[in-house]
């Protein structure tokens, strides 16, 4: 059995909150501050560890906080710094830690930096940036690359006359981390928010942050062409390396780096255990492609064979060797319910995926709005999205001559609005979320059924079985620490395996059918024998061991 080192960032669970839509304090219909203030004991009792704010920044938010002009304040409709320092000691308080968003692949337009760097090829700023000169005399861009929200990567500066390269929105100007004065600045930054006492970092699109030599023009396929020329690129290991080494080496924090179409093996390269670990963790995708491709816009049906082949990869492949990170929503998927669950089977199903990703090897992370299943918001026209990245995507769609009605089905389904709207605390006026007359972004209209509230009082509820299952985590350490074994991996309604530990077994059983279904013990297990744990229906257990699963049962079993 593989030697698993125990580590604060490897037993905690942490809870996500992205400001705008948590909870507004003061009536303006913005999540703020205030509001999260007034939830964190909410949040303690969820039996999370920690909480993830995405970002808090100062921002135009033209991307949501993704776009940063000053990395070392908080936006004015969140609050200020020192409203930010109270949340971090009243977090710390509850045992709570707390992570930032560290954003560095890019920053906002109106970033000073920025501001500077289009003043001239003289200005100390110039370089902090990619400024080229265009092809065919500067009518078109220095390469073909397009940004990741679907238009050309180069935007064009009338008073420099050269264009500068934004692998996200127009807005979201790309770092030159190759200049070592940038990098000096990011660790400065990262230095002040760990002084402050902030426990870790989320390193937003850390694996773009290394661009190909002399930015060659990359394959063209539809979305993100050039990829293959910043994701993953030739000093990537050097600067996550440098950060470690000058940074967060001094420091007892954790850090959890977002990388698309990430593989285990080359995952492993960047956080297997040892001396050359560059980061703790790593948010994949994979997983998030068992019903699309690449993006949640381009769909096909769900596959549980495929979503099972690539959890067995990662929890096998990082066994004792590098530490998993868990999760099924943030706030650029849409909900999981929606997806891989039944909108009929709600509460079944919520429960499920819970339990199916939980009890996997791993830190497993919260999105907002999950732990009470919240769903798609399903929003019918284009003018009630806000979303940059959706907006874009309806233009590119419009381009690709696709009808109105196909583009909004593909916005309803993929759509990170669909994560966006404010949180559904009570059943009463703007679902709780505000005490002024309007939120800032559309209440699901199913709040009134679903909502904190009504998840409170009772006792079977998607939210209590959260707790349950995070208390359970806790409490196991075969539940944090075990191994993974998959069984079944061909079924396409059954989702089944165990997890080892010390001499102590658990077996997790999800079914996917939205009918009842049947079940057999694998070998091995006599459930007699066991301890049913953790149960999604009432009435479960004194089966035998073959018995009939209800729709979207799950059940774990403790040996
Ligand atoms: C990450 C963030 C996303 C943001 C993008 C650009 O993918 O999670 O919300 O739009 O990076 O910063
Ligand atoms: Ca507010």
């Amino acid at each position: 059995m593989a030697d698993i080192k125990k580590h604060w960032y490897k037993e905690m669970a942490v809870y996500q909150i992205w400001p705008r839509s948590f909870k507004d304090g003061n009536g303006d219909g913005i999540g703020d501050l205030k509001g999260v203030l007034s939830k964190l004991d909410y949040i303690k009792s969820l039996g999370v560890d920690a909480v993830w704010f995405s970002p808090l920044y100062k921002s135009p938010q033209k991307d949501y906080g993704y776009d940063i002009s000053d990395y070392r304040d908080i936006a004015p409709e969140y609050g200020t710094l020192d409203e930010f320092k109270t949340v971090l000691d009243e977090c710390h308080k509850r045992g709570l830690k707390v992570i930032m968003d560290m954003v560095v692949n890019h920053t906002s337009d109106q970033h000073e930096w920025f501001l500077e760097s289009k003043k001239g090829h003289d200005n100390p700023c110039h370089d902090y940036y990619f400024w080229r000169k265009g092809k065919n005399g500067g009518k078109k861009p220095p390469n073909n690359w397009r940004s990741i929200f679907s238009e050309p990567a180069w935007k064009y500066d009338e008073g420099l006359g050269e264009y500068y390269l934004h692998l996200f929105a127009t807005e979201q100007p790309d770092l030159n981390m190759d200049n070592p004065k940038v990098r000096e600045e990011v660790k400065d930054i990262m230095r002040f928010w760990l002084e402050m006492g902030v426990d870790g970092f989320r390193e937003d699109v850390i694996t773009f942050i290394s661009k190909k030599e002399n930015l060659p023009n990359g394959i063209p396929i539809p979305i993100a062409t050039g990829f293959e020329h910043y994701m993953g690129g030739p000093r990537l290991h050097e600067y996550l390396m440098e950060f470690k080494n000058d940074v967060l080496s001094k420091y007892d924090c954790m850090t959890v780096g977002e990388a698309p179409m990430m593989t285990p093996k080359k995952a492993l390269k960047h956080i297997a255990e040892g001396p050359g670990q560059e980061l703790n963790m790593m948010f994949h995708f994979q997983h998030m492609e068992a019903d699309s491709f690449l993006t949640s816009w381009i769909r096909r049906p769900f596959n549980l064979k495929k979503l099972k082949k690539v959890y067995a990869n990662w929890q096998e492949g990082l066994y004792g060797r590098a530490w998993n990170a868990l999760y099924i929503e943030n706030h650029d998927q849409p909900r999981i319910i929606d997806r891989y669950g039944s909108l009929e089977f709600r509460e079944a199903s919520a429960k499920m995926l819970a339990a199916m990703y939980i009890c996997q090897s791993g830190t497993p992370f919260i999105y907002q709005g999950q732990e009470i299943g919240m769903t798609n918001i399903n929003l019918p026209e284009i003018g009630m999205y806000d979303d940059v990245s959706t907006i874009n995507n309806y233009k590119l769609g419009q381009k690709l001559r696709l009808s109105d009605k196909t583009i909004m089905k593909l916005a309803m389904y993929a759509s990170r609005d669909n994560a966006r709207t404010p949180v559904q605390w009570t059943g009463g006026k703007n679902a709780g979320f505000t005490g002024g007359e309007k939120a800032w972004f559309h209440i699901n209209p199913n709040y009134t059924e679903i909502n904190v509230e009504a998840a409170e009082k009772d006792e079977n509820s998607i939210l209590n079985f959260y707790r349950k299952l995070l208390k359970f985590r806790k409490e196991n350490e075969i539940v944090i620490y075990g191994d993974y074994k998959e069984h079944y991996p061909d079924s396409d309604k059954l989702f089944v395996y165990e997890r080892n530990y010390e001499g102590k077994r658990m077996l997790v059983i999800c079914s996917f059918c939205d009918k009842p279904c049947v079940f057999k013990t694998p070998e091995g297990f006599d459930l007699g024998k066991g301890r049913l744990e953790i149960a999604s229906y009432e009435n479960a257990g004194n089966t035998g061991n073959n018995f009939i699963l209800q729709p979207y049962e799950c059940r774990v079993y403790m040996f």
